[in-house]
């Protein structure tokens, strides 16, 4: 897909989750490129009279939701969220995720959870009959010998993610680093969730696998959306 028309796949999916926001909800605020058109719509709706407050998964989300003028509060002043708004990186036919090209996914996971409804954001390329790209996974630093060991002995193929400059660890908005691990194609990916969640010092991982039942995916392509 060339760049323009995955700019719109973007701009539509985003559009389409915005105009399900109900006015007087508090929802989760995803990071992403994706859930930045959501934003944006979101702030026309503002514009227009919407009343809503934004949670947001990472300190990127939070500065572009104030740039849109959308007000923004905190999981602790509301553990309940009417709905949640993010991104993804593959989508299965079951609705399982790999998020976390953004580093947010650790807090997406907690908005996820703490949220009634999740509306996943995609253009058409995301979607996928296997999930298959690199698991991101939050560690930390203390334990990221013992985290790639154990990754390994998974199967996986972990690789520290480093800055684009090549000058160091991506550090995440909680002081941690990332792991991108390789598994290569993911049949059962609830079954990996749990493993790596069981290693000491991953404190989260970019698959996400329990929300299903409360998810609705916006696929977006071209100047079409379709809801999954
Ligand atoms: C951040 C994420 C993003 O939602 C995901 O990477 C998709 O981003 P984009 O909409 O820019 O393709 O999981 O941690």
């Amino acid at each position: 897909m060339d760049s323009s028309l995955l700019a719109e796949s973007k701009r539509i999916a985003g559009y389409r989750a915005a105009d399900l926001v109900e006015d007087g909800t508090v929802i989760g605020l995803g990071t992403g490129s994706t859930v930045f058109f959501a934003m944006e719509r979101l702030a026309e709706r503002i514009a227009s009279g919407l009343s809503i407050v934004g949670v947001p998964t990472s300190y990127q989300a939070a500065i572009r939701a104030r740039e849109y003028g959308i007000p923004l509060t905190t999981l602790d002043e509301f553990p309940q969220l009417a709905l949640a708004i993010d991104g993804a990186d593959q989508v299965d036919p079951g609705l399982s995720l790999i998020k976390g090209r953004g580093a947010a996914h650790l807090r997406e996971k907690c908005v996820a959870d703490a949220a009634e409804e999740v509306v996943i954001v995609v253009d058409s390329t995301k979607t996928v009959d296997t999930l298959s790209a690199p698991v991101p996974i939050e560690v930390l630093p203390f334990a990221c010998g013992l985290a790639f060991r154990r990754l390994t002995e998974m199967g996986g193929v972990p690789v520290l993610r480093e800055g684009v400059k090549k000058d160091g660890p991506v550090v995440t908005d909680n002081g941690n680093f990332i792991i991108d691990c390789n598994f290569g194609a993911i049949p059962d990916p609830a079954s990996l969730e749990q493993q790596i969640a069981a290693v000491p010092g991953l404190l989260e991982c970019g698959l996400f696998t329990t929300f299903a039942e409360k998810m609705r995916v916006v696929v977006g392509e071209g100047r079409e959306c379709r809801i999954v």
